[in-house]
Order: C-alpha cells, then structure tokens, then sequence
C-alpha cells in the first residue's frame, strides 16, 4: 500500500493560506489552498449545509449564496475572490428561527418538490426583492432564470415570490 510521500505533504500545506470571510455577518476563518471553492467551506468547514451542490459548474444556481447583494453560485468561487465581501447564505435569510416573509411564502405554496434547488431559488428571489420595490412576473422570470428545478416547480415558485411582491406592497 502507497502512503503519500512527505514532500508532496509539505508542498501541498505550503500553498495554504489563511482567509477571513464575513459569512451571515460572522468573521471566520479558514486555512486553505487560494483556489478552494466557497461551496466547499461553507459545508464542509462552517456547517452551513443549506446551499447545494448540483452540477459544480456555476449552471444550475443550486449554490447560490448572496455576495456583497448579488446571486452568485458558491461552486466554482475560489475563496480567493471572496474574503473581503460579504457572504449570505440561506441560513442568513431567517431571523432568530423565524422565517423570511418570502420562505414562509413559499411553504404556503407548498412551492418546493424535492427542495434541492430551493435554497438557490430563494436567493435569487430575495436578491431581486432587495433590489426592485415592485418587480412584475417578467422581471420575477428573469431573476430567476439561472434557477434550474429538475422538479419543474416554477408555477408555484412563481406564484409565491409574486405573492411576496403583493404582501410587501399591497396597492
Ligand atoms: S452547483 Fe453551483 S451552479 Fe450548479
Ligand atoms: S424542487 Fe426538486 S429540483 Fe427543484
């Protein structure tokens, strides 16, 4: 049985650094090579495991987080990019356990199948209500678009993030 030789450990660890990232608005800090993807900390190393990892290609939107306000798939993000933003993730989006208006939105819809792609799907939607005061069901679509659902959820994904934009502005 091979074992790995001490050299290659020693080169591996010579190329770790240590980052600072504001996650939910906590500092941490992680030692890694530059090039660790932020999915991979934020599941592996800090436990925030509501982001997903779908196709690890930044195609799918599965996991997204929020940097510095906008949607950004985490899979293919080398922690080097990141560690002076900010990072929301899905957990961010609840206050004290309480629920976001649009997360309780789409339980009332009952808009998730397997939930997979949701976490993605709630970032981006709650990117688009900080951004955009009253956004009708076009810009909702757009916002949306990088979102895949494998489940073919949309109408009632769409039917929730609209009911937000009602509930949050009634007319
Ligand atoms: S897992 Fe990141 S975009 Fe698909
Ligand atoms: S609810 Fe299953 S992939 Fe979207």
């Amino acid at each position: 049985m091979s074992s790995t030789p001490e050299w290659a450990t020693a080169r591996a660890l010579a190329d770790y650094e240590t980052f600072t990232l504001s996650v939910n608005g906590e500092q941490r800090r992680v030692t890694c090579s530059d090039d660790t993807p932020l999915l991979y900390l934020l599941r592996n190393d800090f436990g925030l495991t509501g982001s997903r990892f779908g196709c690890g290609l930044g195609q799918c939107g599965a996991c997204m987080v929020l940097l510095n306000g906008q949607p950004t798939p985490s899979c293919d993000l080398p922690v080097s990019s990141v560690d002076s933003k900010e990072i929301l993730t899905i957990e961010g989006l609840s206050n004290d356990d309480e629920m976001s208006l649009l997360q309780q939105l789409f339980v009332a819809e009952q808009a998730a199948q397997c939930g997979f792609c949701m976490s993605g799907i709630l970032i981006s939607a709650t990117a688009l209500l900080r951004r955009r005061r009253r956004p009708d069901e076009a810009a909702v679509r757009a916002a949306l678009d990088r979102n895949l659902c494998r489940c073919g959820t949309h109408t009632r994904v769409l039917r929730a993030v609209l009911r937000a934009v009602e509930d949050a502005c009634p007319n």
